[in-house]
């Protein structure tokens, strides 16, 4: 089918530079969350209208196969839909959605479309009926009031509230915008659209009662979920479609036997993938594209994005696991690893399994082979750590010269003291030793034991300075 998308709009009580169908939702834009529902319609063809910043909405989707048009000036719903007619393929329906209407479930607009093509006859052709997704308000101010015709069956017509007789103000069905219609009748009442009324504007709701008056049926379907239909015209309404969003990946979660200590207080902004067992305390968030593997926990006030968490695996309480944007190449973490609390995890770290990062650690660029512990205050970066190291509290890699960066390597059965710096280049050979509080700044050959020299001394009678009394 044809779909066409309503962005011209300027979101002016946004109070935002940022285009309003760019602010997200569940951290995606609110365009982004109408265009991949549209996409999973069969052979859609997606035209979204943009007007005002409309380059910068137009450059943050570089999918080839969108086509784009300009609205300016914006002189109402229907003269939107007139810009994009050029596109519209007779043969197929067309569907109208807005693109700051963000939470539309796809079986709403199968509903709709079936509706629209229900609606033949033997006297009409299949698919020429025009079907509007309504829904019932206790509170219809500022939406288009739903008239309907004698017997309750069809549209008469809908009417702005700005247009509207005080009696049909009292009318609780409203219009949420989203329609399907017949193409080449659409493009017909178009047309014939007037500017005619109390806002000066071209009503796309008027070709309801155009359709009336070509014979065509007005039907009408309710979605199964208010907030299906709700749009954003201000932050507060962002904020509240915010928490719906994240109300609905909770529930998901929950069917799907993720423990959620609280569903209120779980982000997920991004795509979060959850075995069997798994827990997640409150106050955590979920960015970008998280697996969590079966019988891993995660403890309260964690931060993940992009990450692989393995089977078992403990991430205790405000850890901050960062992936970084690029998808391909998330942090992984192994089967039964314990990290935190406070751990800090960059772009790059790969952990074993059994690992241990304790807190006050941060690993960037890093793999820690299995069983390997560092437990506390430690810097590991641009580091290959071998298999059941123990790096000891306070040590650094020091893999920056000023200039480049450079790779510290630590082979299997290492022990690391307390307070070491490791000064990379540099390789700690497998079985060896590195003593307390040493600068590592050549290689140390397996099984030694690496100590600088250092003296330590003993002055008798020594005396700790005293305060001067004051003037
Ligand atoms: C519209 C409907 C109203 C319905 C309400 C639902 C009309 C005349 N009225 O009202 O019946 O209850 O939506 O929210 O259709 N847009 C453009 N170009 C324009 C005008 C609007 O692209 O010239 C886009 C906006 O960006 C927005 C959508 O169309 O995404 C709806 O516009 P808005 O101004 O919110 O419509 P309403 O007057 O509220
Ligand atoms: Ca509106």
């Amino acid at each position: 089918m044809n779909v066409v998308v309503l962005a011209a709009g300027m979101g002016k009580r946004m109070h935002s530079d940022l285009p309003k169908v760019l602010h997200r939702i569940a951290g995606r834009s609110m365009l982004a969350h109408v265009i991949d529902t549209a996409k999973a319609l069969p052979d859609a063809r997606i035209t979204v209208v943009i007007g005002h910043r409309g380059e910068r909405v137009r450059e943050a989707f570089p999918d080839p196969s969108l086509r784009w048009v300009t609205q300016e000036p914006q002189l109402g719903t229907g003269h939107a839909v007139q810009q994009a007619v050029a596109h519209l393929d007779d043969d197929v329906p067309t569907l109208v959605l807005y693109g700051d209407v963000p939470l539309t479930r796809i079986d709403t607009l199968r509903g709709l479309s079936e509706l629209a093509a229900e609606g033949s006859d033997s006297a009409r052709p299949a698919g020429s009926a025009l079907a509007v997704l309504t829904v019932m308000m206790n509170d219809p101010t500022g939406y288009g009031r739903i008239v309907r015709s004698p017997d309750g069956k069809t549209l008469a017509a809908i009417v702005e509230e700005k247009d509207a007789t005080a009696e049909q103000r009292a009318i609780r069905e409203i219009n949420t915008g989203i329609l399907v219609a017949p193409t080449s009748a659409l493009k017909r009442w178009l047309r014939r659209l007037s500017n005619n009324n109390a806002q000066g504007e071209y009503y796309l709701t008027d070709i309801v009662a155009l359709a009336n008056a070509d014979g065509v049926p007005v039907l009408a379907t309710q979605p199964s979920f208010v907030w299906e239909t709700i749009g954003v015209n201000s932050k507060g309404q962002l904020a509240e479609l915010e928490r719906q969003a994240q109300r609905n990946y909770a529930d998901a979660l929950l069917a799907a036997g993720v423990t959620l200590a609280d569903p209120a207080r779980v982000d997920v902004r991004g795509a979060l993938e959850c075995g069997r067992d798994v827990a997640i305390d409150v106050g955590c968030v979920f960015e970008g594209r998280v697996r969590i593997d079966d019988g891993a926990s995660i403890g309260p006030y964690v931060v993940i994005r992009n990450a692989h968490i393995a089977k078992g695996a403990r991430i205790e309480a405000f850890t901050h696991i960062d992936g970084g944007a690029d998808l391909a190449s998330p942090i992984e973490i192994g089967s039964g690893a314990i990290v935190g609390p406070y751990a800090r995890l960059r772009p790059g770290a790969r952990l074993g399994s059994g690992v241990h990062v304790g807190n006050f650690v941060e690993v960037k660029n890093s793999v820690v082979g299995n069983d390997s512990k560092a437990n506390h205050l430690t810097y590991l970066g641009d580091a290959t750590i071998g298999a059941r190291v123990n790096v000891g509290a306070g040590t650094i890699t020091c893999n920056y010269d000023g200039a480049n960066k450079h790779r510290t390597t630590i082979e299997d059965d290492v022990h690391i003291g307390s307070d070491v710096q490791l000064v990379a280049p540099v390789t700690v050979g497998a079985g060896s030793t590195v003593g307390a509080g040493t600068t590592v700044w050549k290689d140390v050959p397996p099984g030694t034991l690496a100590l600088n020299d250092k003296t330590q001394v003993a002055k008798d009678g020594w005396k700790r300075p005293v305060k001067k009394p004051k003037p």
